[in-house]
């Protein structure tokens, strides 16, 4: 059994890992280039606020050794899992300079025997022809001196039911050898099923695709409650209707935009890779315009509820609730509530913004200070807390006039018994 895993990059994905990886026994060696989260995670802290995080990193203090020197992390691993970002550019490309970045860093350090898995979520054909020549311009060759495989990464930060150690896997490999060897370390590590597939292509594929697919559905979904917003048909209890077919049904929720790493950028990977080899993606792409505007659509929606109530978008109370991308998370990054937070301050310099697991974006301090006499209440992070917070009565008592309500994750009719202005995406 190998004895030793360095994983490089300690952020959402590669620190989960890495704790898990420790947890079980391995050696583990964290490669990070912030020399902050090297401090918190030797020190048993997390730098990210997600409380079963914040346990593991505890758990695995003193197993988990990390580092910003490359030499002392990899030069003895047996295992190296890649886990740096591969963000987007400011114009949709894909930008691979990290991981380009970090595979001339393990060049330097391979060796004989090495397993190299990339976790990062890539295009189809990046491990093979990007990956696999910068790693052998250390002189070895993938498949026959070193093990080269991509297993894509699907943990779901803030679920409570799948946490990485259940989450199935699959993988791809240079040769049946790597993909084995890789096969056989996620079976140690996951109480989930761990698939081979036939090619590195085709585990990259599965990423991209099933990220696509949510990109898809969720923008289906948010057309279908717009035009609803017109028809007058509560989007909520269609879902719910549709919901009692057996077969042929999977619901999808509208909400004001979507975020995180993941689900707004990966689809940009496949239409940019299917475009290089003369393929245009018509319809993943009008997904994602779609998923783009909805923060627009949001603050349309609330400059009407607003209207209803004679106040002018410019001098109302509003009161922004949740700042992170998805509930539960302080993840901001691709977060659509940012999106409606500058739209809305363009308009309104008084806006209170609130969001308890992003302090450092909020400018009121509690869910009261940003609510108390609010005109509009516009939820746009469904965070357990706010949804248990904000009921009809405390909302009647915090003296709110109108709720816009971007995750329909309120009680509407209890909100309208009260006599307080409800309005929802779709609903
Ligand atoms: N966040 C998610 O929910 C999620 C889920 C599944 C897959 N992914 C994918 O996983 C990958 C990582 O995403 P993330 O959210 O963990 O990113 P992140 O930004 O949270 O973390 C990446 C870390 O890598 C570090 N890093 C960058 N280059 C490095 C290098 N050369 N050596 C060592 N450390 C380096 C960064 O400092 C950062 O701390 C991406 O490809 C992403 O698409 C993310």
């Amino acid at each position: 059994m190998p004895k030793t895993v360095a994983v490089m990059g300690l952020g959402y994905v590669g620190l989960p890992v890495a704790c898990l990886v420790a947890k079980k026994g391995f050696k583990t060696h964290g490669l990070e280039l912030n020399p902050r989260v090297v401090d918190q995670v030797n020190q048993g802290k997390s730098h990210i606020r997600d409380p079963a995080l914040i346990k593991a990193v505890k758990a695995v203090k003193g197993k988990l050794l990390a580092t910003g020197d490359a030499g002392l992390a990899l030069s003895g691993a047996d295992i190296v899992l890649v886990c740096v970002p591969t963000p987007v550019t400011q114009d949709k490309h894909p930008d691979l300079g990290f991981v380009e970045s970090a595979c001339r860093t393990l060049a330097r350090h391979l060796r004989k025997g090495m397993l190299v898995v990339i976790e990062s979520t890539v295009y189809p054909g990046v491990t093979d022809e990007i990956v696999k020549p910068l790693l052998e311009q250390s002189g070895l060759r993938a498949g026959k001196d070193f093990g080269l495989v991509h297993c894509p990464e699907r943990i779901d930060p803030g679920n409570q039911e799948f946490a990485l150690e259940n989450i199935p896997r699959v993988v791809g490999g240079v040769d049946e050898h790597s993909t084995t060897e890789a096969v056989k370390f996620y079976r140690k590590i996951l109480a989930a099923s761990v698939t081979p597939l036939n090619s590195i292509k085709a585990a990259e594929a599965v990423k991209i695709m099933e990220n696509t697919f949510r990109d898809v559905n969720i923008a289906f979904i948010n057309e279908i409650a717009m035009s609803f917003d017109k028809l007058g048909i509560d989007v909520l209890e269609v879902i719910k209707g549709c919901s009692t077919k057996p077969f042929g049904f999977m619901p999808f929720y509208p909400g004001p935009g979507v975020g995180g790493t993941c689900i707004p950028k990966d689809p940009y990977y496949l239409i940019e890779r299917a475009r290089e080899k003369g393929f245009e993606h018509r319809f993943v792409s009008l997904a994602r315009s779609l998923n783009n505007a909805m923060p627009v659509y949001a603050v349309s929606l609330v400059e009407q509820l607003l209207a209803s109530l004679g106040k002018p978008v410019e001098t109302a109370h509003l009161a922004l609730l949740g700042l992170s991308y998805k509930a539960d998370v302080d993840d901001v990054r691709e977060s659509p509530a940012l999106e409606i937070l500058r739209l809305l301050s363009a308009k309104n310099k008084s806006l209170k913004a609130f969001d308890p697991f992003v302090p450092g974006k909020s400018n009121v301090r509690s869910l009261e200070e940003a609510v108390q006499g609010a005109d509009c209440v516009l939820l746009a992070t469904n965070h357990r807390s706010f949804v248990k917070s904000l009921s009809p009565r405390q909302l009647k008592a915090w003296n709110v006039k109108a709720v816009f309500d971007a995750r329909n994750a309120l009680d509407k009719e209890g909100i309208l018994a009260a006599g307080i202005r409800y309005k929802g995406i779709g609903r």
